[in-house]
């Protein structure tokens, strides 16, 4: 199949691109990137990360030893971070649904959903066993938030259209492999931090399936992409923000470092827009002009709004600093 040019195609002006045109037309551009993810990806095992000889009975039906903190050696950021982490992975049906729905389950497109969701499977598997293994949880906590969050299943704010959907999972996957980097870094655990890399990994190659795809799509219909990056990067949430609690977890995260507005910023939106030169796209109609304008706004504010941030966070790290030297 061929990817018609928007101007070779005068029945498709810049807001003809339906969806299912859009699917069509970028199954080529899928396939292209499905073989070269596959050719990439190495296959790594989840149980070789968990220290199973830490691991032993909890109360209940063995009768073992009840969850304590003590027993924990991750940091309570670490603590934190990780159960956002596992939740937002324990979210995957609804994931799945999403993207089989929009994308199809049918050629490359089906392949790679199906491929996606087996890769991201391992991620919940992988770090749930590591935590109930080293005791870094309350396991009981942890089940009730996973049947809590889950319960609510998932719908993004991008799924009526093809181009949010892909938008939206190009800055996601890297902001979900910049969260379990730095939660890795902040655990104290190297063996964790190992894991999380590898997870962190996995998340690196969806985002370069995604950014090569929304590369395409920017190719093919201009102005429509351009919209949908605006839209996505002006209102982007992050995927576990159902999960109960979970302000108070994000502000904790936030000032830790794991994952905050300067981050976001610099190490999620920046790399994948200075990827697709967004900011310098030439060849855009009035829509897509309009729509790279807001986003040009939108950056400078989110970028000023993070320098206020970092000295919110400087000030309490130094009373925190203070408190704990006078204590
Ligand atoms: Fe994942
Ligand atoms: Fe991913």
């Amino acid at each position: 199949m061929t990817i018609a040019p928007v101007q070779s195609s005068p029945s498709l002006g810049s807001s003809g691109w339906t969806d299912t045109r859009l699917i069509l037309a970028l199954e080529e551009v899928v396939e292209k990137e499905l073989n070269r993810h596959l050719g990439v990806a190495k296959e790594w095992m989840p149980h070789e990360f968990v220290p199973w000889s830490q691991g032993r009975d909890f109360d209940g039906v063995l009768g073992g030893e009840a969850w304590n903190v003590e027993q924990s050696q991750v940091t309570p950021l670490g603590r934190v971070s990780l159960v956002v982490n596992l939740l937002t992975e324990d979210n995957l049906p609804s994931y799945h649904h999403e993207i089989a729905t929009m994308f199809g389950r049918e050629g490359a497109w089906g392949t790679w959903v199906h491929r996606w969701t087996a890769e991201e499977g391992r991620h919940g598997i992988a770090i749930r066993d590591f935590l109930l293994a080293t005791r870094a949880v309350d396991p009981v906590e942890l089940e009730r938030a996973r049947m809590s969050h889950m319960s609510e299943g998932f719908e993004s704010d991008n799924s009526h259209s093809m181009l949010h959907s892909v938008a939206y999972v190009a800055f996601q996957e890297l902001a979900t492999r910049i969260s379990h980097r730095n939660t890795g870094k902040h655990a104290g655990d190297p063996l964790c931090d190992q894991l999380l890399a590898k997870i962190a990994n996995d998340e690196n190659l969806h985002m370069v399936f995604y950014r090569n795809l929304l590369k395409a799509a920017l190719e093919i219909a201009p102005d429509q992409a351009m919209r949908a990056i605006a839209d996505v990067v002006t209102n982007f949430r992050m995927p576990g923000h159902g999960i109960p609690g979970f302000e108070r977890a994000a502000a904790q995260i936030a000032i830790g470092g794991v994952y905050n507005l300067r981050i976001h910023h610099d190490d999620v939106l920046q790399p994948v827009l200075r990827h697709l030169r967004v900011m310098e796209f030439g060849g855009l109609g009035p829509e897509g002009l309009v729509a790279q304008n807001e986003l040009g706004v939108f950056l400078d504010g989110l970028d000023s709004q993070a320098r206020k941030f970092e000295e919110r966070q400087a000030a309490l790290l130094a009373r925190r600093e203070a408190r704990r030297n006078a204590g």
